[in-house]
This record gives C-alpha cells, sequence and structure tokens, in this order.
C-alpha cells in the first residue's frame, strides 16, 4: 500500500486547478444508464472511485471512453442487470446504479454498499422511495432484488430526514416513471442541481433541485447530453484550510465560491483573507495563526460533513478552542486519535470534538482511515515540524486528484513511497 511522505513546515504560495466534483461525477456517470444514446460528461475527474463505477457500466453493457477529462458513456443495451458485490461494496455511491436499471428494464439485482467506514449509512430511505414508486423490492444474501414489470410509477416522498444519496437516486428513478414524483426534504447539495441540469439535459422533467421540494414529470424516453461536471467543493475547501493551517497564498482556479455554503463564512471568522474571482478563489493568510471557531455539520448550505476532518485538522494549530459538533454521520471522528500522535490537543465526547489549539504539530506515522480523514492527515501533516508518513493513502486516490502533484507545484515537500 503506498503511502505519502510529507516534511512540513512550509507555507503554500502558487495556483492549483480544482477538478469536477467527484460526488457529482458519480451520479451524472449513472444517469448514463437511462438512455440507450450516448452522454458527454466533461470536467470529471480522474479518481479511483471514478474507475471502479466505470468497471461497473462496463459490466452492465456501456462502452466507456476517457479522454483527459472528458468521458463518453454509452449503454445502447443493457447486458447485466446484476451489480456484482466485488464492484458495489467499495463504493456506496455505485448502489445509485439499483434506480436506473430498474426504471430502463424493470428490474436489477444490486449488492448492499460499501464505502468509507463512517457510521451505519443504511439505505432504507433509498429502498423505501424505490418501493413507493411500485418496486417490489426483497434483500437476499447481501443483495437487493428490486423488480417493477410494468415500470416505476410516480409518488409522493417525503424524507424523514436529508439524505444526499436517496434524493438523488429518487430523481434518477423517477425520471421514467409513469406520472409525477415529488420528494419533500430533499437534499440541497450543489451536486443535486447537477444531476437535475444533466438529466434535464437528457430530456427529463425536474424542477426545484436546490431546494427542498423537487419535481419530477416521468418521460417515456431520454437521449444523449453533453454535461460539464461541476467544480468539487470538498476539494476547494481542503486547499482553502491548507493554507489556513500552512500559512501563505494560493489561487484555485476553476472554484466556485457559492459552492461552499456555510463554510465561507467559517473560513472568513478564522482570519483568512479570502476573495471569489471570475472562476478562481484566492485565499491567503495574513498574520499569524487562524482563530478558534465553532462549527456544526449540516446538510446544504450548513457546513459540510465531507469538510469536517479538514477543518479539525486547522484547528489543531488555531489559536484558541474550538468545538467541532458532527451532526451527519456517527463515527467521523477517526482522524482525531492519529492528529492527537502528532502533538494535537482533541478529546471527543460523543457526537462533539474539543480541540486546544496548540502552537505547533510534530511530524509522526500516521494511518489514514477514511477518504476526507486522510486529507485532515495531510493538512496536519504541511503545517507540523518535521516528516509525517501517512500510510495507506489508497482512501486519498479515491477522492482527490492529482494531490501530490497539485501540492508540489505550491512548494509542498510531499512525495509518494510505492509499496
Ligand atoms: C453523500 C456523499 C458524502 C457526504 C454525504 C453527506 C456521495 C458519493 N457521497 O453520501 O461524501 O458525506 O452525502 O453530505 O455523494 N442515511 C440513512 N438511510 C438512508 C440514507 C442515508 O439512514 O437510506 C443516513 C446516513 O447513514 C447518514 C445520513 O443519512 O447518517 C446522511 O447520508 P446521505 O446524505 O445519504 O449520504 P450519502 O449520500 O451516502
Amino acid at each position: 500500500m503506498d503511502k505519502l511522505a510529507i516534511i512540513g513546515g512550509r507555507p503554500l504560495f502558487g495556483t492549483i486547478p480544482i477538478s469536477g466534483a467527484k460526488n457529482s461525477a458519480l451520479k451524472v456517470m449513472a444517469a448514463a444508464l437511462l438512455t440507450d444514446q450516448p452522454i458527454t460528461l466533461m470536467n470529471v475527474p480522474r479518481l479511483a472511485d471514478v474507475d471502479m463505477l466505470l468497471r461497473l457500466l462496463e459490466q452492465h453493457g456501456a462502452e466507456t471512453q476517457f479522454d483527459g477529462s472528458t468521458l463518453k458513456l454509452h449503454a445502447k443495451t443493457i447486458a447485466s442487470t446484476e451489480a456484482p458485490y466485488d464492484l458495489v461494496r467499495k463504493m456506496r455511491a455505485s448502489f445509485n446504479v439499483l434506480g436506473p436499471l430498474l426504471a430502463r428494464e424493470g428490474k436489477a439485482k444490486v449488492s448492499l454498499p460499501g464505502g468509507c467506514a463512517i457510521g451505519a449509512r443504511p439505505v432504507d430511505l433509498h429502498l423505501k422511495a424505490l418501493t413507493s414508486m411500485g418496486a417490489n423490492i426483497d434483500l437476499d444474501e447481501g443483495y437487493v432484488l428490486a423488480e417493477a414489470p410494468d415500470g416505476l410509477r410516480g409518488a409522493e416522498i417525503s424524507f424523514p430526514f436529508v439524505s444526499v444519496g436517496a434524493t438523488e437516486h429518487t430523481m434518477l428513478a423517477a425520471c421514467l416513471a409513469n406520472g409525477e414524483t415529488t420528494i419533500e426534504n430533499a437534499a440541497r447539495e450543489p451536486e443535486i442541481a447537477d444531476l437535475a441540469e444533466c438529466l434535464n439535459a437528457m430530456g427529463a422533467k425536474i424542477s426545484g433541485a436546490g431546494g427542498s421540494t423537487i419535481t419530477v414529470k416521468g418521460v417515456d424516453r431520454l437521449h444523449g447530453c453533453e454535461h460539464r461536471v461541476l467544480p468539487d467543493r470538498i476539494e476547494t475547501g481542503a486547499y482553502m484550510m491548507a493554507v489556513g493551517a500552512t500559512g501563505g497564498e494560493l489561487t484555485l482556479t476553476g472554484a466556485n465560491s457559492d459552492l461552499l455554503g456555510a463554510a465561507w463564512a467559517v473560513l472568513e471568522e478564522i482570519g483568512l483573507d479570502i476573495e471569489a474571482q471570475d472562476d478562481a478563489i484566492r485565499v491567503r493568510r495574513n498574520g499569524e495563526r487562524c482563530k478558534a471557531v465553532d462549527i456544526v455539520t449540516q446538510p446544504f448550505p450548513g457546513f459540510p460533513t465531507d469538510l469536517q476532518a479538514q477543518f479539525m485538522a486547522l484547528m489543531t494549530t488555531a489559536n484558541g478552542v474550538s468545538t467541532i459538533k458532527e451532526t451527519i454521520f456517527e463515527n467521523r471522528f477517526m482522524h482525531a486519535p492519529e492528529l492527537s500522535r502528532m502533538g494535537a490537543k482533541i478529546s471527543v465526547d460523543g457526537q462533539t470534538a474539543t480541540v486546544r489549539g496548540v502552537e505547533r504539530l510534530k511530524g509522526a506515522p500516521v494511518m489514514a482511515t477514511d477518504l476526507r480523514a486522510s486529507m485532515s492527515l495531510i493538512i496536519a501533516a504541511l503545517a507540523a515540524e518535521g516528516q509525517t508518513m501517512v500510510n495507506r493513502v489508497y482512501h486519498l486516490d479515491r477522492g482527490f486528484e492529482r494531490l501530490e502533484e497539485k501540492l508540489q507545484a505550491c512548494g509542498a515537500l510531499i512525495e509518494r513511497i510505492k509499496e
């Protein structure tokens, strides 16, 4: 398993191009299964998760062609409606092929998903929504067996709490349903609006995406389209936080400040000098350490759970005490003990972590436990004195495109050790 060796203590200066959003790319890729015509996606990041979904789509019969960041997908016919355990277990987003397969072919057998080990992460809301739309669903030996021989039908769906995946899955399935579907308490993450934009370009009739009520009027068929995936707001936020931890100044090209929600105000409050430019964000740390601020993770537009770990890394060297409350996932502080190995002062009590900022962290061997936790260790390592060895970096390769290259270009001493 590859490791990253990082010698910290150097400020970051330069320009980092922000990639397309992983969490959006994975959903628009699943949309390719809804039509027999080709779709072209632009700004798709080259990531292990994207490769994994590509393999799954190929297994379902799609032809795929990846050229730079442009991905062409053509599911002329569906060769198999089964998504096997080996291809679904490593990544939760692959579960989202269930809805499109069911909508197009009237049946599907999809393994229950895996993904990051950040809590139980059930799929009950996904299955309830599909059941409301007329699907018969059974669970057997780790697989979901779903059937809708006469097609799915429109339904009124009200989620008891916000779920990004269930909202997207329902939208994907509802496009080809008979009649109108309404989704109440829908997730409002920017990736939802991006998926709706792509589906509408394919001929779907979706309105309200980005708000908490979404309406999908079913159509008989969808066609091909071209769609540009929106920039990755989590990658954007992570590099902004890296500047907060190390000092320096970065220009993040291709980034969009509108996508950061509450994180933008938090980054200003801790003392970062940030400016939205045309198609870029400039971030600079003035003076000394950032100020400690309390945060609570919330669905969009609240502070994103996917930036919680990176923010904790930043707070370990902030001036003062910060409390970080995680409300989305029940087991998402696995980075805390690793950060403590580097000298961070963190105590965790249930869903709340209290971080007492120290003057400086010290490099140490640490272990990446999940995708965003891995990035928090990178941020801590860039700021720490001496060398940090980050083990198990395969998590990072799932979600951060060309990480070492982007950081090296800005003066970071970071090197991959292949094993
Ligand atoms: C997506 C993102 C992930 C992000 C998360 C929250 C992708 C590929 N992943 O994950 O990076 O951290 O949104 O912003 O887009 N839940 C249930 N039952 C369900 C579905 C969800 O109980 O059927 C729970 C989950 O366990 C979790 C909460 O709802 O506690 C929110 O999860 P959800 O918004 O669905 O996250 P994902 O779509 O899995």
